[in-house]
C-alpha cells in the first residue's frame, strides 16, 4: 500500500488506498477526493467524489468544485488523499490546480511536481490543456525548435571557460592540437584523422568546397537539413534528391541514383527532421556500392541520442580505402551550440585536404577549452542522454494519444504532423517549434525535446488547438 505525498498533506493513492480503512489511518489521512464514485471507508471524515469521464476537458465549475475543497480541507489541517486509478487521470489534475494557487508554482512546474511523486502519472494532454485556458496562464515561451540541450552546456565546459578568460589576448592554438589528439583517443583513430570546424555546419561546408567542382553530383536524401542544400549550390554542383519513404533513408535508391558524375553521398544519421537512423548493415552496403570517384559524408550531429547498438563500428568504418567523411557537433549532447565547435573524421589523407580549406583559427580558444572539458564530463553527457531518452517516450506517447501522426525517433527531437497554421497556432500559445516547410515538409513539424515543463506545455497547446479546432467543426457559425 504505498500513497505518494506531493504536500506534507496532499497525498495521491490508489483506489485500493483510498478505500481501505487501515492504510489511511496509518497515515494519517481523514479526508478523500476522487473523481469517480468511490466507497467511504470508517477512517474517511469528509469525502467528496465527482463523476467524470477519464480524458475528456476538465469543466471549469468541476476544477473550482475540487480545488476549493482541497484548499478548505488542508486549511482545517487535514490530510487528503487524491484518488488516481491510473496512470493517466483526473485527480492528479486536480492537484497540480490545487499546488498552483496554494503554493504559487506555475501549473507546469506543479505537475512536475506530482509527477515527481507519483512517477506513473501521465499528465493528459487534454486535462492540462483544460487548467492551461481555466487559470489562463501566460509563460514564457518554450523554444522546442532549435534541438538544444535543455540542461543547458556541460558545466565542466563552462568552468574552462571562466579559467580561459584571463587568457583571451591570445590567439587560439590555429591547429587545435590538444583537441585533436583527445578526440582522437575518444574516436581510436589518429589525430591526423580529425577535422576541426565552427559548428559541424563548415564541416558540412569544407566537404562540399573540397569534394565538389561546377557540375559534379551531389546525392542527398529528402527532407534534408538546409545547409545541404546550400553548400551544393555554392559549389555550383548538381543536386541529385533521393526521397525517404516513411522517413527512412533508401539505400537502394542511392546507390541507383549513382553516375559517374557522383562526387557526394550524404547519409544523416539520426537523420534531421526525421529522427530515423540507417542500420549497420545498409551503411555497409553504401559503402560498398560507392564508386572510387565519390565520398560517403556521413553525418552524426546527433549520434550521442541512439540506442548503443545502433551505431555504426568506426574501426570498420575506415578499413580498406573508402573515401569516408564523418561530422559530428557538440551543439546538441555537450550542449555547446553557441561556442561553434564540431569534429569531422576521415583518412589522414582526405583529412588533410579539408584542413587545408579551413581558416586558421576556425575554432576559438573558448571552443577547444570547452570541447575538451565536455568530452570529460561523463556526468553531464549521461544526464542529458537519459532526459532525452525520457522526455521522448513522454512527447511520443503524448502524440499517440492525440491521436497525431509522428516518427518514432532516436534523436532530441520528434517530426510531426501538425497540418495548416499549426505552428503559429502552437506559437500563440507560447510554443516554439520548427516549421517543416522549408525541408520540404509543409504540414509538418519538428519539436526538441525540452525540459519536462516545456514537454508538458507542448502537449497541452496541441490538446487545446485540437479541442477549439473541434468546438469550430460543432458550431455551425462555422458550417
Ligand atoms: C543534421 C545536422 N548536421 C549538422 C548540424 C550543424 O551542427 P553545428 O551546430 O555543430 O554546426 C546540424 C544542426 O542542427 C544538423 O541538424
Amino acid at each position: 500500500m504505498i500513497m505518494d505525498f506531493i504536500t506534507s498533506q496532499l497525498a495521491v493513492g490508489s483506489r485500493e488506498d483510498a478505500e481501505n480503512s487501515a492504510a489511511l489511518a496509518g497515515y494519517g489521512i481523514d479526508t478523500v477526493l476522487s473523481l469517480v464514485p468511490l466507497a467511504r471507508p470508517a477512517a474517511v471524515v469528509r469525502q467528496l467524489s465527482l463523476a467524470l469521464p477519464d480524458r475528456v476537458a476538465l469543466p471549469g465549475a468541476l476544477i473550482d468544485e475540487a480545488v476549493d475543497f482541497l484548499l478548505d480541507q488542508t486549511a482545517r489541517g487535514r490530510r487528503v488523499l487524491v484518488h488516481c486509478e491510473m496512470g493517466i487521470s483526473r485527480s492528479p489534475s486536480i492537484a497540480a490546480a490545487y499546488l498552483h494557487l496554494a503554493q504559487g508554482v506555475d501549473l507546469y512546474e506543479a505537475l512536475c511536481l506530482v509527477r515527481a511523486a507519483r512517477p506513473i502519472i501521465e499528465p493528459n494532454p487534454t486535462l492540462i490543456a483544460s487548467l492551461l485556458t481555466h487559470f489562463g496562464t501566460h509563460d514564457e515561451p518554450a523554444d522546442l525548435s532549435g534541438n538544444e540541450n535543455p540542461l543547458g552546456p556541460s558545466p565542466l565546459a563552462v568552468a574552462a571557460i571562466h579559467r580561459l578568460t584571463r587568457q583571451l589576448q591570445r590567439y587560439p592554438d590555429k591547429d587545435g592540437s590538444a583537441l585533436r589528439s583527445r578526440l582522437g583517443q575518444f574516436c581510436a583513430v589518429a589525430p591526423s584523422q580529425i577535422v576541426l570546424g565552427n559548428g559541424a555546419s563548415e564541416l558540412i561546408d569544407l566537404a562540399a568546397r573540397a569534394l565538389l567542382q561546377p557540375g559534379d553530383e551531389m546525392l542527398l536524401p529528402v527532407p534534408a537539413f538546409p545547409s545541404y542544400r546550400a553548400a551544393a549550390l555554392r559549389a555550383r554542383a548538381t543536386l541529385v534528391t533521393v526521397s525517404m519513404p516513411g522517413g527512412n533513408c533508401d539505400v537502394d535508391a542511392l546507390i541507383a541514383r549513382i553516375t559517374p558524375m557522383t562526387r557526394l553521398v550524404v547519409v544523416v544519421t539520426p537523420h534531421n527532421p526525421c529522427g530515423t537512423v540507417l542500420a549497420r548493415a545498409n551503411l555497409q552496403r553504401l559503402l560498398a556500392a560507392l564508386p572510387k570517384q565519390a565520398c560517403l559524408l556521413l553525418d552524426e550531429a546527433y549520434r550521442e541520442f541512439v540506442d548503443a547498438d545502433e551505431l555504426p563500428d568506426l574501426s570498420s568504418l575506415f578499413s580498406g580505402e573508402q573515401r569516408l567523411f564523418i561530422i559530428r557537433s557538440m551543439s546538441k549532447a555537450y550542449g555547446l551550440a553557441g561556442l561553434r565547435i564540431g569534429y569531422g573524421i576521415a583518412t589522414p589523407t582526405l583529412a588533410a585536404q579539408l584542413d587545408a580549406l579551413r581558416q586558421p583559427f576556425n575554432t576559438s580558444s573558448l571552443a577547444q577549452a570547452a570541447a575538451l572539458a565536455a568530452l570529460d564530463d561523463n556526468e553531464f553527457l549521461a544526464r542529458s542522454i537519459a532526459h532525452n531518452a525520457a522526455g521522448r517516450s513522454y512527447l511520443e506517447r503524448g502524440l499517440s494519444t492525440l491521436g497525431i501522426e509522428f516518427t518514432p525517433s532516436q534523436a532530441n527531437f520528434v517530426l510531426f504532423q501538425i497540418g495548416p497554421q499549426g505552428v503559429e497556432a502552437l506559437a500563440a500559445r507560447g510554443v516554439l517549434v520548427k516549421c517543416m516547410a522549408r525541408f520540404g515538409l509543409p504540414g509538418f513539424a519538428r519539436v526538441s525535446i525540452g525540459r519536462t515543463t516545456d514537454n508538458t506545455r507542448f502537449l497541452a497547446a496541441l490538446a487545446e488547438i485540437q479541442a477549439s479546432a473541434m468546438a469550430k467543426i460543432a458550431n455551425p457559425a462555422y458550417a
